[in-house]
């Protein structure tokens, strides 16, 4: 059986995945798959609606009302990026704020929100997505695509990981502290490791990179080095 190709990338908060995993995609002529917008998707649409997110039953009916209306779509935008559309609208920064990243954090961790995303996810890498995918996310080597391709699990020391979030919400205008944002990702990380269903773990056959002392290039590069390996087994 073809399928597309499969990279899978998983990792804590700020360890840089999402500009690795864009421009590893890039590299390959593969499409980003970043799943933590769809947990983003969720707490924004769960707010709007008034919903709270500790209400795990309704939060789990926001995401399955959204699925089964075909509301949100994952759709492969120029550069190797990709764009997600909520009931029409493409969703942006407006889902990259420090409340959205916790509000994701916690109804990540409901099961049935877990649930609703999983086809989504497996769907958009198995409908034809151009030669292959870099899907970035928690548990993508662990439970979303375990049998990918190559696994890399992608981190850095807290210090890197909240200096780096801090760099990037700064550079959208946001005053937030380098102290709030540490505290934010030490949270996050302990939300999303302890959590029951699908925490945040290095899968077994996962290559782990340490981007502590890499600059971005240098990550793309040994990601790529990774990938071209082990893709040129895979023939
Ligand atoms: O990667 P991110 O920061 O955009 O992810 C936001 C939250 O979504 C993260 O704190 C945990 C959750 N998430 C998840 O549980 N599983 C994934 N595959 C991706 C994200």
């Amino acid at each position: 059986m073809s399928r597309s190709a499969i990279i899978a990338m998983d990792g804590p908060a700020g360890a840089g995945k999402s500009s690795v995993a864009r421009r590893l995609a890039q590299a390959l002529g593969f499409t980003l798959l970043d799943t933590g917008a769809l947990y983003r998707a969720v707490a924004w649409a769960a707010d709007r609606a008034g919903v709270a997110l500790d209400d795990a039953a309704r939060v789990t009916h926001v995401a399955d009302d959204l699925v089964r209306r075909g509301a949100i779509r994952i759709e492969p935008a120029e550069g190797s990026g990709m764009r997600l559309i909520v009931d029409g609208r493409a969703l942006g920064d407006e889902i990259r704020t420090p409340e959205i990243s916790m509000g994701a954090s916690k109804v990540s961790a409901i099961p049935g929100v877990r649930a609703a995303l999983l086809d989504l996810q497996r769907d958009f890498a198995e409908g034809g997505v151009a030669r292959g995918v870099v899907a970035e996310g928690r548990d993508i080597g662990t439970v979303v695509f375990p049998d990918a391709d190559l696994k890399i699990f992608l981190t850095a020391s807290v210090e890197e990981r909240a200096r780096r979030r801090h760099v990037e919400l700064a550079a959208r205008g946001s005053q937030v502290s380098l102290e709030q944002t540490r505290a934010e990702v030490v949270t996050r990380d302990k939300q999303d490791e302890e959590r029951p269903i699908a925490p945040l773990r290095r899968a077994d056959d996962a290559v782990l990179v340490d981007s502590s002392a890499l600059e971005v290039d240098d990550a793309v590069a040994l990601c790529l080095r990774l990938a071209r390996e082990r893709l040129g087994e895979r023939g």
